[in-house]
């Protein structure tokens, strides 16, 4: 049986960083290796991060957060986070736990198909109906020389599977003809693996048609791969189920809408895909193509509310990775992968989803009910507080004061925070910690 975090999971965001650590240990059975590396005390260090770009002169640190609460097929998961934008890791976690409040409330999630696609191009051929006859006829000679390029997917279960050519018209009144390898990438990500073949079948292909290839490359818009996550919470109450069904229309009927609504959705899965080293524009891409499969730009997640339960569903490709490439020599994304509890490619994608339309309720249920403003209001004040220059002991008052001008006001701006912590700081002489002698 899952183990059930909920014990763990309560008022992780009140505990100190050392506690939240403590706590994340035993949450996730974590070493104190794996701790330091959290701590930036070891990790990533500069010899190795030349071996993933080049001109390196520096890092670009991220905020890591862990989203509690999320409860994905039955089973308890903590989500790590790396992510600058303020609110977000607890706006995920506040409607985690709002959705595990309901007796009912559940998330669930699952794949269609496991294959990525690979592209090889004949930019503009003279007739592709020989072309498909050939293919067809070379279609099992074609699979062997693809798989006898990637010998180590092959052996570990994987491989390209099969094949799809289209024609498409070129606006110079030729033919352009676009040959589909699908391929098994198992817990790989796959994009090394699937340019390589791509790049081993083209001189075949030259050769038995007499046709240029073009480019070989794998596709973003990976629609043999998908992922889909639900989120089902009966017995809830109607004007939240039906303002949050409105705001969907909203993003059903208008692109421009349809963009943010999926920008929130994005808030979730991507500082996850960062947390585990994963390519994020790749699922960017993917995503956004996928949303336009209709011919409209459109929601990447669709709600409706019918008798008495909201019922939400994302489905999109999330291609990702838990061997190989940054996913295994980044040792913060190992501790992120441990902290979730997988190793499969197909698991993550899944956790990503459900993290993803989770992260869009939240923002659905604030923007339709109090608004984001006061939703996110004290995170908002304590982030502008931060940036204000605020110092620990300064941070309650100034924090309760900006929140009140929030309130009247409904916004705030930076100046006006600096000179609300001047003032604070004109009545009240602060002490300051013991060592600093500023
Ligand atoms: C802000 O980062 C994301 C939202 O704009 C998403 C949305 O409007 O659904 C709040």
């Amino acid at each position: 049986m899952a183990e059930n975090l909920e014990l763990l999971f309560q008022g992780f965001h009140k505990l100190t960083r050392e506690e939240r650590l403590e706590r994340v240990k035993q949450m996730c059975h974590l070493s104190d290796t794996d701790l330091d590396v959290l701590e930036g005390k070891t990790g990533l260090d500069l010899d190795r991060a030349e071996h993933f770009i080049e001109n390196l002169v520096g890092y670009f640190p991220i905020p890591l957060g862990l989203a509690t609460y999320f409860r994905i097929d039955g089973r308890d998961v903590p989500i790590p986070m790396a992510i600058e934008e303020t609110s977000v890791v607890a706006a995920c976690s506040s409607t985690a736990k709002w959705i595990r409040s309901f007796p009912n409330g559940e998330i669930t999630t699952g794949s269609t198909g496991k294959l990525i696609i690979g592209q090889v191009q004949f930019p503009s051929v003279s007739a592709s109906a020989p072309i498909l006859k050939i293919l067809e006829e070379r279609k099992e000679e074609l699979l062997r020389i693809a798989n006898a390029s990637v010998p180590g997917l092959v052996q570990r279960g994987g491989g390209v599977q099969s094949i799809s050519a289209r024609s498409l018209p070129r606006p110079d009144g030729g033919e352009m003809l676009v040959l589909h390898l699908y391929c098994d990438p198992c817990d790989a990500m796959g994009a090394n693996l699937i340019n390589q073949v791509c790049e081993a079948v083209k001189p075949y292909l030259e050769n038995w048609t007499g046709e240029r290839v073009g480019l070989c490359i794998l596709s973003n818009l990976v629609d043999s791969k998908l992922t889909w996550a639900e989120v089902k919470i009966p017995g809830l109450e109607p004007a939240i189920g039906r303002g949050i069904a409105e705001a969907s229309l909203f993003a059903e009927m208008d692109p421009y809408r349809a963009a943010t609504h999926n920008k929130g959705v994005m808030n979730g899965i991507d500082p996850v895909l960062i947390a585990t080293g994963n390519d994020w524009r790749a699922v960017e891409a993917g995503v956004h193509a996928y949303c336009t499969r209709s011919g409209d730009y459109q929601p990447v997640t669709k709600w409706r509310f019918e008798n008495g339960t909201l019922i939400g569903r994302f489905e999109a490709p999330i291609v990702v990775g838990t061997v190989g490439g940054v996913t295994k020599l980044h040792p913060t994304a190992q501790v992120c992968l441990r902290i979730l509890g997988t190793k499969h490619a197909d698991e993550l994608a899944r956790i990503i989803a459900a993290v993803g339309i989770v992260q869009n309720l939240g923002a659905l249920r604030a923007l339709s009910t109090v608004g984001i403003v006061k939703g996110h209001m004290s995170l908002h004040a304590t982030n502008l507080a931060i940036a204000a220059g605020a110092e620990p002991l300064e941070m309650p008052l100034l924090r309760e004061k900006l929140v009140a001008i929030l309130k009247k006001e409904k916004a705030i701006t930076m100046s006006r925070a600096k000179e609300i912590l001047d003032l604070i700081r004109a009545k009240l002489p602060l002490e300051r910690p013991s060592g600093d002698k500023s």
